[in-house]
């Protein structure tokens, strides 16, 4: 059996390389197709029913804001590119996805969400809470998700697979890109790319680490109600820097597991839903 992180870094080839899985190497029974519709990227991720990554597709988002649809039509079209993408590439039709919404949202906005999918030709299998769907790839029934994504942080306390807790603040990739705009006097394109260059890896990680300072203190603050959780998993893309583990660890006093590919593990995880057909 693969590990959670070998299964994270196959879906990264995938994505990355436009392949898939070949029919020989999947397990019989239907596809599965997870939706993740971010503030900063949208992910297609599809699964066979053993739950092993066959394909994969990302886009950047403009259309979403913490989980609330700001730009229908450029969603609801970035979707269905992606949809129609995936089945050139599989051969296959893709009938049925889940999607995931930022726990605590208004159920107004939740609806939205899967009226995305619906527009794009999909049937709705399930609209699931991200941290759940994280902690679901990570085969996680009890312990914190800490979800640094773009816009923001979102924390949650798991507890027998149900969430316990959950706490969203506005702190995310797009503050860190913020930060380095302003300290080097770059447009936040020119500091969003210099944030992924891994040449300029240590200069970027020396100015946003006040940032990560300040996410890790409200973390620490929200998991002070918690003693018991001594391990804490963080996910979503603003996390990728190396750094950002020690950071953490040293603030919240706790374990700090990281996966690999941490923007990938809530995509893979709405696809993991119950009862396929
Ligand atoms: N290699 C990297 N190094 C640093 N930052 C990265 C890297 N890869 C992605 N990011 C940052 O991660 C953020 C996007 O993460 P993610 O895709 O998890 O967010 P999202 O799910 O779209 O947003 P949200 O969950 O807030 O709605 C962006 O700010 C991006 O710049
Ligand atoms: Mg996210």
């Amino acid at each position: 059996m693969p590990g959670i992180d070998d299964t994270l870094r196959a879906f990264g080839d995938l994505v990355r390389t436009g392949a898939i899985l070949p029919q020989e190497a999947r397990a019989q029974g239907p596809l599965r197709v997870g939706v993740d519709l971010g503030t900063a990227n949208l992910v297609l991720a599809v699964v066979d029913a053993a739950g092993q990554p066959v394909a994969g597709a990302t886009q950047r988002s403009g259309g979403i804001r913490d989980g609330i649809v700001v730009d229908w039509p450029a969603t609801v079209r970035a979707v269905r590119q992606m949809k129609a993408e995936l089945e050139a590439r599989l051969g296959q039709p893709l009938p049925r996805a889940a999607t995931a919404i930022p726990p605590g949202i208004h159920p107004g906005s939740s609806k939205a969400i899967g009226n995305v999918l619906e527009a794009a030709d999909f049937e709705l299998a399930e609209i699931i809470d991200e941290p759940v769907a994280a902690a679901r790839l990570l085969g996680l029934r009890d312990g914190a998700v800490v979800d640094v994504g773009g816009g923001t942080t979102g924390i949650s306390v798991l507890e027998g697979g149900k969430v316990l807790a959950s706490v969203d603040e506005a702190t995310g990739g797009t503050h860190m890109t913020l930060v380095l705009a302003g300290a080097m006097r770059l447009s936040l394109e020119a500091a969003e790319a210099m944030k992924h260059d891994p040449a300029q890896a240590g200069e970027v990680f020396a100015l946003v680490r006040p940032v990560v300072d300040k996410m890790a203190a409200i973390v620490a603050e929200v998991l002070a109600r918690f003693p018991r959780m001594d391990t804490v998993h963080v996910v979503g893309g603003a996390c990728s820097f190396e750094g950002f583990v020690p950071v953490f660890e040293k603030h919240l006093g706790r374990k700090v597991i990281k996966p690999a590919e941490p923007l990938l593990v809530t995509p893979l995880g709405i696809a993991l839903y119950e009862g396929a057909r």
